[in-house]
């Protein structure tokens, strides 16, 4: 079987292809000559992931998985959440969201946060969801240089590392995206 991957981002498709039954063969975006900008203007997690598997679907006729992350940061009402991307500005940067969510966060005692990975599966004419939570602290300084995003202030519940102090195979152990695709995965292989 084949099956898009809503996705430009060839490093997440190989690491997700990996786990795939052998049966399934990914292709992304740039496999079906997409090179669109897919909207992701929803205002949940679960609308973008859903908003991204539907385009594919419906104006490109294949189907497909489209996935969405976010932070909830609970001293922020959820921040920055479906924004978490885009916190500190339109032009997309790691750091820059890190800094601004450390300076929202002085001088806050509950430092509790959750990342939250959906997947939209397109498949046969149905739509399915899968979700992965990873529950956690924001620390007050960043720590470690692995990984991306917010990784080097997020300390997962029941680790003494940040994500950005685990190798990829600690981090994919405990966080929300592999949740996810672990789930992706046991439905595609039943
Ligand atoms: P995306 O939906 O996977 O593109 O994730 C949206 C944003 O959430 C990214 O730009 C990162 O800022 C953040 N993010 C997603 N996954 C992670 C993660 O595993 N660690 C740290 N930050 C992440």
């Amino acid at each position: 079987m084949e099956l898009v991957f809503a996705t430009q981002n060839r490093n997440k498709m190989e690491e997700i292809q990996a786990l795939m039954p052998s049966n399934v063969k990914l292709l992304c975006l740039k496999d079906i000559n997409c090179t669109e900008d897919i909207p992701e203007t929803a205002e949940t997690i679960d609308g973008n992931a859903i908003l991204k598997a539907e385009y594919v679907k419906n104006k490109l006729g294949y189907d497909c998985f489209a996935d969405d992350t976010g932070l909830m940061v609970d001293a922020l009402d959820g921040e920055p959440g479906v924004y978490s991307a885009r916190y500190a500005g339109e032009h997309k940067n790691d750091i820059a969201n890190m800094e601004k969510l450390l300076t929202n966060m002085e001088g806050k005692k509950n430092r509790k946060a959750r990342f939250k990975t959906v997947i939209a599966l397109n498949l046969n004419e149905h739509e399915i969801l899968f979700t992965g939570i990873c529950t956690g602290t924001i620390t007050t300084q960043p720590r470690g240089d692995q990984g991306f995003g917010y990784d080097p202030v997020f300390q997962p519940d029941g680790s003494n590392k940040t994500f950005a102090e685990m190798t990829l195979l600690e981090k994919s152990q405990l966080s929300h995206r592999s949740k996810a695709v672990r789930e992706l995965i046991d439905y595609l292989a039943h």
